[in-house]
C-alpha cells in the first residue's frame, strides 16, 4: 500500500513585527499580560508593504522546490487555501504559479490549480484533497503542493487586533512522504455560523466571544464523529496535538475539553474524579453556551490537577511556541502548530518516528476536523532545514505610528505613503497590480 502524507513543508513569515506587550498593550490602555498570559501572545508577523498572499506564498512554495530539488512537471495540482483572497475568479495559486514560473525554467501548464476557502480548516481540506488525488492514483506520479497563506488583519480597535498574523506555509504532499503520513482517521464537526465572516470585506465581521465557542462545539462534534468510525480515543494514544492556534489561550481551552473529553469512561476519568471532588456533568444541553457553561466548574478543576499539567505540558505545550511570536495565520495556523511541536522533539533529542498527532483544525463559519498522522522516517532532517527561528529573528520592529501605517496600507488607504520597513532580497515582492510578484 502506498504511503501518502506531507513530504516537507517550509514558512515564510511577514517581515514586520508588532511587539504586544511592549508596543501594542501602552496604546491599548491596557496590562501585558492581557496580551502574554491571557491570550498567551508575544507577538505578530505582519506584512511589509511589498508583501501579499501571493508573494508570501510564492517565497514559501519556491524555497521548498528549490530545497527538495523539484522542477515544475515534478508537481502536478497546486492548491492555495486563503480567507484573504483580493480575486472572484482567478485562484491566487495562478498568481503564485505565475511567479514561480518567472524562476523556473519550466512551467506549470500541466498542473491543475485551485483555490480553497473554508476560512481556517482550508488549508487541512487542500492537504486532504491531495491526499485523495494521490490515493486514486491521478496523480501519475507527481506530487501536489498546498499553500496556506492569509493576512490575517482585523479592523483597527477591533477585539481580534492583537491576534493579527501573516504567513505562508508551503506542504509538498507525496507518496512515500518523509515527514507525516496521513490516514483515513478523521472526523468531522460542521454547522452554519456567523461568528466570523468577512463578506465582500476587507476585515472580518467577529462575534470574538461566541467565537471561541463555536470553535470548542464544532471541535466536541468532531472528536465524537471520529470515535464513531475510529473508536475511542486515548490519552496516551498521541505524542503530539497540534490544534488551530488564533491564540495560545484557545488552545487553552480547547485542550481540557479535548481532555475531557478523551479521558471520558476511564479510569482516569475515576481517578480525576476522586482527586478534583466532582463528576463531570454528561446530560444533553440545548446550546453550546450550556454545555460550556455546565462543564465549565469540572474542566476548572481539571486544568489544576498533576495528571493534566503533565499531559498538556508534553503534548500541547510544544504545538504554541511559534504561534505565540508570529499570531495567527489562519490557514497556515494548525500547520505552524505541527511544525512547532515536531521542532521541539527535534530539539530534545527525541526519537519520534511513529509516533501519531491528533491533528486538530478549525475554521469559522463553521467547521472543525479531527485527524491522525503518523511521524516518518526522515522527520528530523526536514523538520531541522526549516530555517523559521532565524526568520522570525530578522523581522523589523515596529513602532506604534509604524504599525498605525502599515495597517492603513494594507487597508488600501490612498492617503497612506508609507515606505517599505525592509529591502526585499532574492525574493518575490508586490510590484503594483497586473505585475504581481516580481522576483527581485
Ligand atoms: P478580548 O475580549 O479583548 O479579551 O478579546 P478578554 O477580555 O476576553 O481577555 C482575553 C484573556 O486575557 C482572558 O482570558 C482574560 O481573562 C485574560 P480567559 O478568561 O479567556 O481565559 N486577561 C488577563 N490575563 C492576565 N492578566 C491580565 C489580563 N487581562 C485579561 N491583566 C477575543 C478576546 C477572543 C474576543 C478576541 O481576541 C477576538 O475577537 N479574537 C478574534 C476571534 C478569535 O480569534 N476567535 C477564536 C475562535 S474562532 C477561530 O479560531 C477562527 C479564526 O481563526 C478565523 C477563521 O477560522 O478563519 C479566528
Amino acid at each position: 500500500m502506498t504511503t501518502v502524507g506531507i513530504d516537507a513543508v517550509e514558512i515564510h513569515t511577514g517581515k514586520l513585527r508588532l511587539d504586544l506587550a511592549e508596543t501594542f498593550a501602552p496604546e491599548m490602555g491596557d496590562a501585558p499580560e492581557k496580551y502574554t498570559k491571557g491570550l498567551g501572545l508575544h507577538a505578530s508577523s505582519f506584512p511589509d508593504t511589498y508583501e501579499d498572499i501571493v508573494t508570501m506564498g510564492a517565497n514559501a512554495a519556491h524555497r521548498l522546490m528549490k530545497r527538495k530539488g523539484l522542477e515544475p512537471d515534478d508537481i502536478g495540482r497546486i492548491d492555495v487555501a486563503t480567507e484573504s483572497a483580493f480575486d472572484h475568479s482567478k485562484p491566487v495559486s495562478t498568481y503564485i504559479a505565475g511567479c514561480l514560473e518567472q524562476v523556473f525554467e519550466s512551467d506549470f501548464h500541466h498542473a491543475n490549480k485551485g483555490e480553497r476557502k473554508f476560512a481556517c480548516v482550508a488549508g487541512t481540506q487542500s492537504i486532504d484533497d491531495a491526499y485523495n488525488w494521490i490515493k486514486a492514483g491521478r496523480n501519475r506520479g507527481r506530487a501536489a503542493l498546498v499553500i496556506a497563506t492569509d493576512t490575517a488583519l482585523y479592523a483597527r480597535d477591533d477585539p481580534g487586533e492583537a491576534t493579527q498574523g501573516a504567513g505562508a506555509v508551503a506542504m509538498l504532499i507525496d507518496e512515500d512522504p518523509n515527514l507525516v503520513e496521513l490516514s483515513t482517521e478523521q472526523g468531522y464537526g460542521s454547522a452554519d455560523e456567523t461568528d466570523f465572516l468577512k463578506p465582500q470585506q476587507q476585515f472580518p465581521s467577529v462575534d470574538g466571544k461566541r467565537s471561541v465557542n463555536v470553535y470548542l462545539a464544532r471541535m466536541r462534534e468532531a472528536l465524537i464523529d471520529y470515535e464513531r468510525v475510529g473508536g475511542k480515543i486515548h490519552a496516551d494514544d498521541f505524542r503530539l496535538g497540534p490544534f488551530h492556534t488564533p491564540f495560545p489561550g484557545m488552545v487553552r481551552k480547547a485542550a481540557v475539553l479535548a481532555y475531557r473529553h478523551i479521558t471520558r469512561d476511564t479510569e482516569i476519568e475515576e481517578e480525576l474524579a476522586e482527586e478534583i471532588g466532582r463528576q463531570p456533568r454528561s446530560e444533553a444541553f440545548d446550546s453550546d453556551e450550556a454545555y460550556l457553561e455546565a462543564l465549565s466548574e469540572y474542566t476548572d478543576a481539571l486544568k489544576e490537577t498533576e495528571r493534566y499539567q503533565a499531559w498538556y505540558g508534553r503534548t500541547i505545550d510544544p504545538t504554541l511556541t511559534l504561534s505565540r511570536h508570529v499570531g495567527n495565520w489562519y490557514t497556515g495556523s494548525v500547520h505552524v502548530a505541527r511544525v512547532s511541536g515536531l521542532k521541539a522533539l527535534a530539539e530534545a533529542g527525541e526519537d519520534a518516528v511513529g509516533e501519531r498527532l491528533l491533528v486538530g483544525s478549525y475554521g469559522s463559519g463553521a467547521q472543525a476536523e479531527i485527524h491522525v498522522e503518523t511521524v516518518q522516517e526522515d522527520w528530523r532532517e526536514e523538520i531541522e532545514a526549516i530555517d523559521i527561528d532565524e526568520r522570525l529573528e530578522s523581522r523589523y520592529e515596529l513602532t506604534f505610528e509604524e504599525y498605525e501605517d502599515v495597517h492603513d496600507a494594507h487597508n488600501f488607504d490612498e492617503e497612506s505613503a508609507v515606505e517599505e520597513f525592509t529591502v526585499p532580497e532574492a525574493e518575490f515582492a508586490f510590484d503594483g497590480w497586473g505585475r504581481m510578484g516580481e522576483r527581485k
